[in-house]
């Protein structure tokens, strides 16, 4: 098996690049239609990723809305939703969030070696939680997921989370859904934190699609053939 999985970075944004407002409640960005495409995405993939601050800020499900889908999933011998995963340096977990509560596939907290123990006594048995070093090993986690039998990651945010993976080269596949609106908020998260990492090579533009009001680019890492 490789030594990482293929990497899919899966973001909604405002026209002007920000992925919520600044308000204590979660914008939504994206449509119906969308989010129904993103459950089958996240049916095809075998586990997805969220930093710590999304799991404490929208208290995110990540399991599959679509019963049709995670009986696919059973029927090929897969845990009926894709494993969930998190990133923590603080250790700040609630075991009674959603990302521990729902859905019956194997939950898995990178945490960072000063607050491993820490996190594994709050979890108990409701998480896996791995020694992610200090500061974080980004290739070491992800061997650590192949090993677990991921071959498919999604990346779903929020904006620290994806300029992690963005910064460290490790974006195979990015979707990218903008939506028809402005937030205009220096206050508000961005998809990528701005001065993290220098401007990257051009990625291939695969597709684009229009989804309701919102408009799907779909890439892929490295330059298409001139
Ligand atoms: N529109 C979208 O597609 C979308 C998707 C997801 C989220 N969001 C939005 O994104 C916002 C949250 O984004 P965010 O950037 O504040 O947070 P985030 O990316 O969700 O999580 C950041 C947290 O992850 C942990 N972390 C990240 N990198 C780490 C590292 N190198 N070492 C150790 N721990 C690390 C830390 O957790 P600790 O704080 O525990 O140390 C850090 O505070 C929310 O507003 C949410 O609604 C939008």
């Amino acid at each position: 098996m490789s030594s990482r999985p293929y990497v899919l970075l899966s973001v909604a944004m405002s026209l002007d690049g920000y992925i919520d407002d600044a308000s204590a409640e979660r914008l939504l960005l994206s449509n119906a239609e969308d989010l129904a495409r993103v459950d089958e995405v996240r049916a095809g993939v075998d586990a997805i990723l969220v930093g710590a601050n999304t799991v404490r800020s929208d208290n995110p499900r990540l399991v599959l809305r679509e019963p049709r889908l995670r009986e696919q999933r059973r029927a090929r011998g897969d845990h009926p939703d894709p494993i969930k995963v998190t990133i923590t340096g603080s250790g700040d977990l609630d075991p009674q969030a959603n990302f521990f509560q729902l859905g019956e596939s194997p939950k898995i907290v990178y945490a960072l070696s000063s607050t491993v123990s820490t996190v594994a006594a709050r979890l108990g048995t409701l998480a896996d939680v791995v020694d992610a070093g200090d500061p974080l090993d980004v290739p070491k986690m992800l061997e650590d997921l192949a090993s677990r039998g991921v071959r498919r990651l999604m990346v779903e945010g929020g904006g620290a989370i994806h300029t992690l993976f963005l910064a460290a080269g490790f974006v195979d596949e990015l979707h990218v859904v903008v939506a028809p609106l402005f937030v205009a908020d220096e206050r508000a998260p961005r998809f990528v934190n701005p001065g993290a990492f220098p401007v990257t090579a051009r990625m291939t533009l695969a597709e684009v699609r229009q989804i309701g009001d919102c408009a799907l680019l779909r890439y892929l890492s490295g330059e298409a053939d001139a």
